[in-house]
């Protein structure tokens, strides 16, 4: 358990636009942040961050919440892990009972696979360090490659012993589980033998982007061609490789401030731009690229820049890329080495200054590459010239912003010397079919869902939980609740007592007997009426930061919210903008509108419950009774909110 002093002193050091920067590119926009939402795909931002109020939401998917609900989403963590997680980050002491046996048990199976790689990754780096195999042959290894040992450790490199077991057993004399220990396929185990995975490799640790250890590369240093060079971690349930960038951690503060990010193909290349002083560098490592390892990348740039061999592999591989890069909608650039050089080696061959240089000078936009690249091949040959246009058209046919299109339609037609027109034409052949087939897919796709029972929709609950009206409630009671609207006279003459925005509406939901159906908002309004002599109490941190994640969302939710008034209120003549200047008209009829929804609810109750008591007629008229004291009502509401015309 952590102390709520502790939990208190990690909220206020949580700044939520820097914890959201830990992940998302963030640009301001008026008083708030704007970015990429990182829980799911999208190509223009809708995912805000409002520093004033703590909190982040997401127009598009939903979600929303503060600090600690942005942790535990992204980073798949509980509660009290979130809280660690920001505790780690604000260097805040958390006090904590040491775990016992049982509670260990009890964390769930990615967190004991994080810890296990953790532990395996400090035991790789001590032994490289500071064991005598470790540093004649990993780190000798490593210097002789060139690499300076600031480097080695910024990327927490390192060495597992070789032998059968070594590490394993030592990890298991720590305590760690032979389960994680398999699972993280650190350990790999049969009937009747265990052994190490890794034993005899360097070991690169491969960090996830808040920075922890899922899984690792390890490269072996015998020359015995049998053994395979690199061996990688394999898939599981805190590693899914084609979702992983290698060096993304150490990179994406570089990537955002250059706003650009440079894409080469291994551990050692990443390792080669660093020392070289470029450090918005990844690699996708040991796989082809793929989609998700683009949108990683494109949380922090727009801009990639491809760097590979200049090998019949290299190419291949970038014209692959450069496809992928363009249906993200990024911008691409391409630079391949000269023959027989790889990044990394190329990186050590010349200066940074040289090296920043020569990117600079070397690296082109993807149509002028691809052209050169095929005008190679194709020479005079007008039937591979025609191949070669349709395919360039092709990469342009992915792109999804039309005015980018445009752009590079104009670009290849000047270096193509063919028409914009017939580029045109046949871009849009090939549009048409990419959604002919699109449709055929889906058609598909609709006639398998069929056959199945269906799936229910996946909903913003919070926001089918309850009526427009109450949320209206909550949020003016969220954020004004101490403030005083009015004024009452008090027992002795000359005496007046100031009313706060919370008594006022408690007191009138009070009066009427009013209650929701709805058991969360229940559960707000009873926290309101306890504190309702508290000045101590602040409702905006308190609701957010509670730990009943229904809670904490739902506040979130409402805060995040625009006061919607689409009426412009006017005082003295003069227009008010702001909701708070006007809380003695908003806060009056916003309780008015609460209670006419109610009514029209009971009504629509009682139209039933009369056509349900048909034959017995004095049920009828004593519902009728009922029905018509409150349509005076509901009138009598209407004509105070200003909507004088009642339907029914
Ligand atoms: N790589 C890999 N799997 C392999 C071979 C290579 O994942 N089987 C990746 C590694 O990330 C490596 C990069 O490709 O960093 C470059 O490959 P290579 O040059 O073969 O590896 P080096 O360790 O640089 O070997 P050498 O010293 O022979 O150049
Ligand atoms: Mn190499």
């Amino acid at each position: 358990m952590i102390d709520q002093a502790t939990i208190d002193r990690i909220m206020d050091a949580a700044e939520i636009s820097d914890v959201v920067s830990e992940f998302v590119t963030l640009k301001r926009r008026g008083v708030n942040q704007l970015g990429l939402c990182p829980f799911h795909n999208e190509k223009t931002p809708s995912f805000i961050v409002s520093p004033a109020k703590g909190i982040f939401k997401c127009f598009g998917c939903g979600k929303g919440g503060n600090a600690v609900n942005f942790i535990m989403e992204h980073e798949a963590l509980s509660y009290p892990e979130a809280l660690k997680w920001l505790a780690k980050k604000y260097h805040i002491d958390v006090q904590e009972e040491e775990e016992t046996e049982h509670q260990k048990q009890l964390k769930d199976d990615r967190e004991s696979m994080m810890i296990a790689s953790a532990y395996a990754q400090k035991y790789f780096t001590r032994y490289i360090w500071e064991e005598n195999e470790g540093r004649t042959i990993g780190l000798s290894y490593l210097r002789e490659r060139g690499l300076q040992d600031t480097i080695i450790k910024k990327f927490e490199l390192g060495y597992c012993p070789d032998g059968k077991d070594i590490f394993t057993q030592a990890a298991q004399k720590q305590g760690y589980k032979m389960e994680y220990l398999e699972k993280t396929g650190l350990t790999i185990k049969r009937d009747d033998w265990v052994r190490d995975r890794f034993s005899g490799r360097v070991m690169f640790p491969i960090h996830n982007v808040a920075g922890r250890v899922t899984a690792f590369g390890g490269r072996t240093l015998k020359s015995d061609k049998n053994i395979a060079k690199y061996l990688n971690s394999p898939e599981s349930e805190i590693y899914h490789k084609s979702r992983v960038l290698y060096g993304i951690f150490q990179a994406k503060r570089e990537i955002t401030r250059q706003d650009k990010c440079y894409l080469v193909e291994g551990y050692t290349d990443v390792l080669a731009f660093h020392q070289a002083g470029i450090e918005n560098v990844v690699a996708s490592s040991g796989t082809a690229l793929t989609p998700d390892q683009i949108r990683l990348i494109k949380r922090f740039s727009p801009n990639i820049t491809i760097i590979y061999d200049g090998d019949e592999a290299g190419i291949k591989a970038s014209l692959r890329g450069i496809d992928l890069v363009l249906e993200e909608g990024m911008n691409v650039k391409v630079l391949l080495l000269p023959q027989g050089e790889d990044p990394d080696s190329f990186a050590r061959s010349m200066s940074s200054t040289q090296l920043q240089e020569y990117i600079e000078e070397h690296q082109t936009d993807f149509i002028r590459f691809k052209t050169k690249l095929l005008l190679e091949k194709s020479e005079n040959d007008p039937v591979s010239r025609a191949r070669m246009i349709s395919n360039i058209v092709r990469s342009i046919s992915v792109v999804p912003d039309t005015i980018t299109r445009s752009m590079y339609i104009k670009e290849c037609s000047t270096l193509m010397d063919v028409g914009e027109d017939i580029l045109y034409t046949e871009i849009r052949k090939i549009m048409m079919k990419e959604s002919e087939d699109h449709r055929r897919k889906e058609y598909r796709a609709k006639a398998v869902q069929q056959q199945q029972p269906a799936t229910p929709q996946p909903v913003n609950t919070v926001k089918n939980l309850c009526e427009i009206e109450e949320r209206e409630i909550l949020r003016v009671l969220l954020k004004y609740f101490h403030t005083e609207v009015f004024e009452e006279e008090g027992e002795n003459p000359d005496e007046t007592i100031s009313i706060s925005v919370g008594r006022f509406v408690l007191e009138e939901i009070e009066n009427d007997g009013l209650n929701s159906d709805n058991a969360l908002i229940n559960q707000f309004l009873d926290f309101f009426r306890e504190n309702l002599d508290n000045t101590d109490f602040k409702p905006m941190p308190f609701f957010t930061n509670h730990s009943d994640q229904r809670i904490s969302q739902l506040a979130s939710d409402l805060l995040s919210e625009k006061y919607t008034e689409s009426k412009r209120w006017t005082r003295g003549g003069a227009f008010v903008e702001a909701e708070d200047e006007i809380l003695d008209l908003i806060v009056p009829k916003v309780v008015q509108e609460y209670k006419l929804r109610k009514v029209k609810n009971m009504l629509s109750e009682l139209e039933k419950s009369i056509q349900l008591a048909a034959s017995d007629i004095e049920k009828v008229m004593s519902l009728q009774n009922q029905y018509l004291n409150l349509k005076k009502v509901e009138k009598h509401l209407s004509i105070q909110l200003g909507n004088r015309t009642i339907t029914r």
